[in-house]
């Protein structure tokens, strides 16, 4: 009984689920406007929070932490009295409009194009605000945002705005180039920190982008810095980092790295430890060539002549020369290697056509573009992890960042590039389901802290609206044990989509499987009397919470009673007659049976499901009943019942059924009855984001959801075995 009240709880949601594709599938989506080219997130700080403060300036109201959705306008809704006739005129309009459909996207970029024409700062301050907090991946407005600040003359707002705009997408190499080149253009230089400063937000963007493939603007940029600055050994460190990593111009990087050798002296663009090696080095293979040469000419010299010497401290041309030669042939085998990197992935990143985030849907090849690149760096993952721990050298060797043991170090550099394609991918990707539990599938297992902070971004910002990775996340949390966790889950998103079956039935679930019954029950009852305007709901809830009371809470009267309530509203309901007559069956009362029959008889009811009934009442009459009398007047009732609706066929042969089918059928036939009512119609959901793909094998197999598709399909009723295959005239009377 648990697995079938779960499998319908899962079909259900099914349900919904398709029902809310096919309607996003039917919405036009907007556009972004401001494509972000390089869009991509931090590794380091995987669960960037939703930006939380708002700067509290006049009246624009913080949404509050974990508001970032429509669940909860009401903050945004009620402009601050100062400023209300100041705001240009069609201002509260078309913000009244996106707060109504937050998930509009062209209602947002109607306001914010119109707070931009107006040249209005505190309306465009509000509208950027509002809409950040919906869509905080479209960096293009965050750069917009830090402009507004800029030019209202607060550097230290913009600044504030670049921070908590990187803590939405800090994987925006865009919105990391904006940052420096605010600090650049607002710093007073003179000031000894500045550059201190400068330089910090430069290593926070490579840590946080600079594995991005698209990531060179960024590098660039700080090596033209550190040169100007006049720090030439700066210059070849970061050149030398960036020369280990896989990006789209990375030859360019090897291209200045040798140009800036080439044009200085190794003093000063070596780090001295490295430039004290290499000129020992070089020296002493000179030397070596020289005693060699020397021996030769030793026999040529004329006697008395010696060697010239060499002056200490300077470098000869010929020994800068061999330094450069040397410098560079160490660059150009990590150069070679990390060509090698590039070529590997060069395909899956040209498959990528929008790296970028957007409402707009993605067609299938571009979500299968990541999902494949997404398989082949996890082969690359495994198949390191078999090295390692095959032979431990060969992946310390190669580790670009030693983290750990030295053996991990392979492992960890590609666990870092798998995170970084998948916090790419779920940029470019962030409607879309699929790719979130692919993530989190990933991390679970590494780490559920982390797993539950991807839930989190993806639930509370990315898809608020979204009924399935919510309960995912509730089962998550209830898998690790946090009951109330899962409990606010599913309690914020019924707020959020109030009316889901689905999401009442979870909710139920969870409660009885935490051993909370009367909560369940008080669930289930507060639903069906929700439910009194909707008969089919109502009778369907009804039957839900009678079953409860009958299966789990043992207490067959209370569950009686239920479904003749719910019959008053509903006799035309054929489930609630035929739960009413399972729960009567199961109850072993042979007047209690006969009487739901006779109910079943006189009301409107279809004359199949009445001959369904009545031969219900006969199969239990034989099965159990101690007077032949009593069998024979039911068999006779039901004989006149045939006679009257006609029509029902009759099989020639006697006793044919087959036990299995007939428990099967008699447990469809409550599933059935219950099932078929499991979809009203949900309530109107406002979707502009785009349809999830048709959900794949895997996940499918995770939530269950594929093994319990046939439990939808109502029975036909001859599939309940008993008329066609059970000849009574020939079970109580010679034929004739
Ligand atoms: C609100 O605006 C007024 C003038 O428009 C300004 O003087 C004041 O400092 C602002 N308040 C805040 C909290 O920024
Ligand atoms: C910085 O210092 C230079 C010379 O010391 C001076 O000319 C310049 O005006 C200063 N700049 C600022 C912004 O104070
Ligand atoms: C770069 O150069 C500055 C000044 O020469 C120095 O203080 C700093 O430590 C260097 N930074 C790095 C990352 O090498
Ligand atoms: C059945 O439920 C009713 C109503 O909740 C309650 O009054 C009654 O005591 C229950 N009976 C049993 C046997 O639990």
């Amino acid at each position: 009984m648990k697995g079938a009240f779960s499998c319908r709880v899962l079909m259900t949601c099914l349900f919904i689920f398709l029902l809310i594709m096919a309607e996003e599938g039917r919405e036009e989506m907007s556009s972004n406007g401001e494509p972000d080219k390089s869009a991509a997130m931090d590794t380091s700080d995987l669960s960037p929070r939703p930006p939380t403060e708002t700067s509290e300036e006049n009246g624009s109201k913080d949404t509050g932490p974990e508001a970032p959705a429509e669940t909860d306008p009401a903050p945004f809704s009620a402009p601050s009295e100062a400023q209300e006739g100041d705001l240009p005129a069609d201002f509260e309009r078309l913000w009244k409009a996106a707060q109504d459909s937050p998930q509009d996207f062209t209602c947002w970029t109607d306001l914010l194009q119109y707070c931009e024409q107006e040249g209005h700062v505190v309306a465009s301050h509000r509208a950027l605000e509002a809409f950040l907090t919906h869509y905080p991946l479209c960096y293009g407005y965050w750069k917009k945002f830090v402009d507004l600040e800029r030019r209202s003359g607060s550097n230290d707002k913009a600044e504030e705005v670049c921070i908590r705009g990187l803590q939405a997408i800090p994987m925006s190499v865009d919105l990391w180039i904006h940052y420096v080149n605010l600090l650049l253009g607002t710093l007073d230089m003179n000031l000894s920190d500045s550059p201190t400063r400068i330089r910090r937000v430069f290593e926070d963007g490579i840590t946080a982008a600079g594995m991005d493939f698209h990531s060179d603007r960024l590098w660039d940029l700080y090596v033209e810095w550190e040169k100007e600055q006049g720090n030439m050994r700066n210059a070849t460190a970061i050149l030398d980092r960036v020369l280990k990593v896989p990006t789209q111009l990375y030859n360019t990087h090897y291209d200045k790295l040798k140009e800036h050798i080439n044009s200085h002296p190794p003093k000063e663009v070596l780090s001295p430890e490295e430039y004290e090696e290499l000129r020992t080095a070089c020296r002493q293979s000179q030397k070596a060539e020289r005693l060699e040469q020397a021996q030769q000419e030793e026999e040529e010299r004329p006697p008395g002549e010696e060697e010239p010497p060499t002056p200490e401290g300077v470098d000869s041309e010929e020994l800068v020369q061999k330094i450069k030669e040397r410098v560079l042939a160490v660059r150009d085998k990590v150069y070679q290697e990390n060509e090698e990197e590039v070529r590997k992935r060069w395909h899956f990143e040209e498959a990528i056509k929008r790296p970028y985030f957007h409402v707009k849907p993605l067609d299938r090849a571009q979500l299968q573009a990541w999902h494949s690149y997404l398989d082949w760096e996890m082969a690359e993952l495994h198949r390191d992890t078999k090295d390692a721990t095959q032979d431990p050298s060969h992946a310390a060797a190669e580790g670009s960042k030693p983290q750990g043991a030295p053996k991990d170090a392979g492992i960890a550099r590609n666990d870092h590039r798998l995170r970084v394609l998948f916090e790419r991918c779920l940029i470019a990707c962030a409607l879309y389901e699929e790719l979130w539990t692919r993530y989190i599938r990933y991390l679970e297992p590494q780490n559920a802290e982390e797993a539950r902070a991807v839930y989190r971004r993806a639930c509370q910002i990315h898809l608020p609206h979204r009924p399935n990775i919510h309960m995912q996340w509730a089962t998550f949390e209830e898998r690790h044990g946090d009951i109330a966790e899962a409990r606010r889950v599913l309690e914020e998103l019924e707020k959020r989509l109030p009316g889901l079956v689905v999401v009442r039935l979870r909710r139920t679930a969870l409660e009885r499987r935490a051993g909370q019954l009367e909560k369940a029950e008080s669930l289930l009852r507060e639903a069906v009397a929700q439910s009194s305007e909707k008969p089919s709901l109502h009778a369907f809830y009804s039957i839900k919470l009678a079953r409860l009371l009958l299966k789990v809470g043992r207490n067959c009267s209370e569950a009686r009673r239920v479904l003749q309530e719910a019959l008053e509203m509903s006799p035309e309901n054929d489930k609630l007659h035929l739960n009413l007559l399972e729960l009567e069956v199961s109850d072993a009362s042979a007047e209690a049976v006969q009487e739901c029959v006779r109910r079943a008889l006189e009301a409107p009811l279809t004359p199949n499901t009445k001959i369904l009934l009545s031969q219900r009442g006969l199969q239990f009459s034989e099965d159990f009943s101690s007077s032949i009398k009593s069998v024979i007047s039911v068999y006779e009732a039901h004989q006149k019942l045939l006679n009257e609706l006609g029509g029902t066929k009759r099989a020639a042969e006697n006793g044919d059924e087959d036990p299995d089918k007939q428990s099967k059928t008699e447990e469809d036939s409550t599933v059935a009855a219950a099932t078929t009512q499991a979809a009203p119609t949900p309530p109107h959901v406002p979707i502009t984001t785009p349809p999830p793909p048709v959900m794949s094998a895997d996940v499918s197999a995770q939530t269950g959801y594929g093994a319990y598709s046939s439990w939808y399909q109502q029975p036909p009723y001859g599939g309940y075995g008993y008329h066609n295959s059970w000849n009574y005239n020939q079970g109580y009377y010679p034929p004739s």
